[in-house]
């Protein structure tokens, strides 16, 4: 940490606006300290100074007038502001009369609290300190915006300072829901090309020939339907970052031709001949194995190799569930944020609940879990966190699954059970499960990769 870290006491008789005010406050890196009433903020100040002091006026005991004075007089370096209700402007002129540096009126909104905090730090020189300060304080919980610090991710991280800055091609790879997409994110706004467009083509979303003039283009009349001249996403995205997202879907005819771009460096929009040389990065993401998909004749090779000059490989939530609190935590705040409540504490049983779950869906599952969590509780606790019991016994297909999944995550939970058990009575040989499932080894191996089954694990458990 370079400098101090700026200081900031809170004096409120509400333990609600205390807590938000203090998680908004911490968000940006301030080192945060409480008081219920004046009294206890001015022990508070002789222990320790502050920088600035955030106080109610209207309070039980002495009142946030009378704490100014106190301040003014024993401490004038430091910033006072007051927090005042809609109905007592006048306390608000009265204190800046009294000299308080500023005034924010309750109910206290996260940006204007945060443009005043930073005002009466800027009056007393603190504000390069913390710019720093939150660099770090985010680094301290992961990266851009990925959570997470175990070695898995760190690795993660480090693979994309490595990449980003250079032209390299990245092919960004591991099961559904894990940050493909924040990490392509993360490698853009890293890149030299940040001030570019990031430009998404979602490859499954498309039939064929839809995706190929989405891609590049095409020109007026050069099929039904294509009423004007449309430009593609290569273009779109010049000077800045294609994301081919869900690559491993594309079909072999367009495999064809998106080689022959990236080949030549040149597209063409479809019905037309002008050669167009499109000054673009491009990050492909999937959650199939290509290699795999070679095999089984569905991804070319040549393209394969292409693509993988450079691969990122995401693993499961289950394999770094020391990652499990911190996103944790971090989605309870947002969402009770955002909720427009005080950040909910969690249950350590919730938390170990959580912490042992399998997460088929990954983050996104627990981002809903959490979601739907927040909206549901009702006191100051997480409440309403709702898991699907661990895959137990044979014949799962006759089990329900808890309701309030959502049909996602449901049918991920549902198919894994499926291959688990499958896999299980088949002693982990995968040609027999798949035979017995009624679906051929690489579409069996797809879905293994996707929900990232061990089936190792799955065999000795
Ligand atoms: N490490 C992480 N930290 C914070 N949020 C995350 C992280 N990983 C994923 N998320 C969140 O989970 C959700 C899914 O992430 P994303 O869309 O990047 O996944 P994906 O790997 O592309 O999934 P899919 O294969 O299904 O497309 C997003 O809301 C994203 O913000
Ligand atoms: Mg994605």
């Amino acid at each position: 940490m370079s400098g101090p870290v700026p200081r900031v006491h809170i004096v409120d008789d509400d333990r609600a606006v205390r807590n938000a005010v203090r998680v908004n406050l911490s968000k940006q890196g301030y080192d945060v300290t409480l008081s219920t009433n004046a009294d206890q903020a001015i022990h508070a100040l002789e222990d320790r100074p502050v920088d600035v002091v955030l106080t109610d006026v209207a309070m039980p005991g002495r009142s946030g007038l009378e704490l100014l004075g106190v301040i003014r007089e024993r401490w004038p370096e430091v910033r006072v502001v007051v927090m005042t209700g809609y109905g007592s402007v006048q306390d608000a002129v009265a204190a800046m009369k009294a000299g308080a540096d500023d005034y924010i009126i309750k109910p206290v909104s996260k940006d204007e609290l945060v443009v005043i905090v930073e005002r009466a730090l800027k009056e007393k020189g603190l504000l390069a300190e913390l710019a720093q300060l939150r660099r770090e304080v985010r680094e301290k919980f992961g990266f851009e915006n990925l959570i997470g610090t175990t070695p898995a991710m760190m690795e993660v991280y480090e693979l994309i300072k490595t990449v980003a800055d250079t032209s390299a091609l990245v092919l960004v790879h591991g099961p559904t829901g894990t940050g493909k997409e924040l990490i392509a994110q993360a490698i853009h706004y890293r890149s030299r090309r940040q001030n570019g467009p990031l430009v998404r083509v979602n490859c499954a979303a498309l039939p064929e020939n839809l995706l190929e003039s989405e891609l590049f283009g095409h020109e007026k009349g050069s099929f039904t339907g294509a009423v004007r001249q449309h430009r593609g996403k290569f273009e779109q995205a010049s000077g800045g970052t294609l994301l081919l997202d869900e690559v491993g879907e594309m079909s072999l005819t367009t495999q064809v031709k998106l080689l022959r771009a990236l080949e030549s460096g040149e597209v063409t929009r479809v019905g037309g001949t002008e050669i167009l040389k499109p000054d673009v990065r491009l990050i492909a993401a999937t959650n199939r194995d290509l290699r795999e998909e070679v095999k089984a004749g569905r991804f070319r090779e040549d393209l394969y190799y292409r693509l993988n000059v450079f691969a990122i490989q995401v693993p499961p939530l289950r394999d770094r569930r020391d990652d499990i609190p911190l996103l944790v935590d971090h989605f309870v705040r947002r969402f009770s944020e955002e909720n427009l409540r005080p950040a909910l504490s969690v249950p350590a049983a919730t938390m170990q609940r959580l912490i042992d779950y399998h997460w088929p869906g990954n983050v996104r599952e627990l981002k809903h879990v959490i979601e739907r969590g927040v909206i549901l509780s009702k006191g100051d606790a997480l409440g309403g966190v709702k898991l699907p019991e661990a895959p137990q016994g044979r014949e799962p297909q006759r089990e329900v699954l808890p309701a309030g999944m959502t049909l996602q995550a449901a049918l991920l939970e549902y198919e894994r059970r499926v291959l688990i058990e499958a896999l299980k009575s088949t002693k982990g040989v995968q040609a027999q499960a798949a035979r017995d499932l009624g679906i051929s080894r690489s579409n069996l191996n797809y879905r293994i990769n996707r929900l990232g089954i061990s089936v190792k694990d799955v065999v000795y458990e």
